[in-house]
């Protein structure tokens, strides 16, 4: 039903105090189809067609106000300013279906998922004394059966470039390891399969911060690593799948192809190089600021 309305019609939003100018089409619902510009209520993610229902929205004694200060769900990480909110879908289905509306202003090809029952939504705020303002966020599914551990992942274009996605990448991962080590403690451990990858397709932008993150981590344990190493062992160690621990280091050049095997070339001054390249580490996640209770 969508084919035939893909014609990007929401020019820029208001959200907080930016006005952002979108990249591509969001199927919001018919009633929109007439407006260029959309006013999010920071908090809440509900949308409207005029700044004065958006001021009313957020005066108090208004019927239709808006009560938050920050995302619906818990709080599962506080480090200075920055906290991270876990939303899961179900309990908070139409703060999800906003989020899914906003953020595929941002997303060329990934399928929107009405279906929000079935994620968890990890939303990433600067607070202050006004509220926590979201910057970015990043979905999982609840239960994949593909082992992806990272559906959509989304830096608000005034946030972008300053390490925020890179902090959403590693947090993700962090709580992935949380969750095999918890699942190592009790019996729902097995023993195969233990790895995570984001899902496919990646965008350009998606691919070039996991590149990265994937290089200082992958570089990171080479260099420090005497003698051989292969890519299972490598895959064990960090639970990144094999396909993608090969293609960062293939991208790299860092693998040749000998007698029908696959061998990593790790040259401490070439390693150093392309650490440089990959970038700082950006924002780091501190781990003893979570608040991790694994989803059942
Ligand atoms: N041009 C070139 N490289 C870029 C880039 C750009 N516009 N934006 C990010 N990168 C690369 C850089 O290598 C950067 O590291 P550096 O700043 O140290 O050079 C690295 O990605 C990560 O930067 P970071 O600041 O941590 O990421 P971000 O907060 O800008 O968020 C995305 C990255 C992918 C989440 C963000 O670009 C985004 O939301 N894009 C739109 C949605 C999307 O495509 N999501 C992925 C779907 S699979
Ligand atoms: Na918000």
């Amino acid at each position: 039903h969508e084919e035939f309305t893909k014609v990007k019609n929401i020019a820029t939003i208001e959200l907080g105090k930016y006005e952002i100018e979108t990249w591509y089409f969001s199927p919001f619902p018919p009633e929109y189809n007439d407006c260029v510009k959309l006013f999010f209520c920071e908090f809440c993610l509900n949308f409207m067609k005029r700044k004065e229902q958006l001021q009313r929205h957020m005066v108090s004694n208004w019927h239709r106000k808006c009560d938050l200060k920050h995302p619906p769900g818990d709080e599962i990480y506080r480090s200075s300013t920055l906290s991270m909110f876990e939303v899961d879908g179900k309990k908070n289905k139409v703060y999800a279906q906003n989020l899914c509306y906003l953020a595929k202003l941002f997303l060329d090809h990934k399928t929107l998922y009405y279906d929000v029952d079935l994620f968890l939504f990890y939303i990433l705020c600067e607070c202050d004394e006004r509220g926590c303002h979201m910057v970015g966020y990043f979905s999982k599914e609840k239960h994949s059966e593909e082992a992806y551990n990272l559906a959509c992942i989304l830096t608000l274009p005034p946030y972008q470039r300053k390490g925020y996605g890179k902090f959403l990448i590693a947090f993700c991962e962090h709580s992935f390891h949380l969750n095999l080590l918890f699942s190592s403690l009790t019996s729902l451990y097995k023993k195969e399969g233990k790895v995570g990858t984001p899902e496919r397709p990646l965008s350009d932008l998606g691919l070039v911060s996991y590149r990265g993150y994937w290089t200082r981590i992958l570089l990171d344990i080479l260099k420090k690593h005497k003698g051989n190493i292969s890519i299972k062992e490598l895959s064990d160690m960090t639970a990144i799948k094999a396909e993608d621990i090969l293609s960062t280091l293939q991208s790299l050049e860092l693998i040749q192809y000998r007698k029908g095997q696959h061998v990593i070339c790790a040259d401490p001054k070439v390693l150093d190089r392309h650490l440089k390249a990959a970038g700082r580490g950006g924002l780091d996640v501190d781990v003893s600021k979570m608040i991790w209770t694994p989803y059942k």
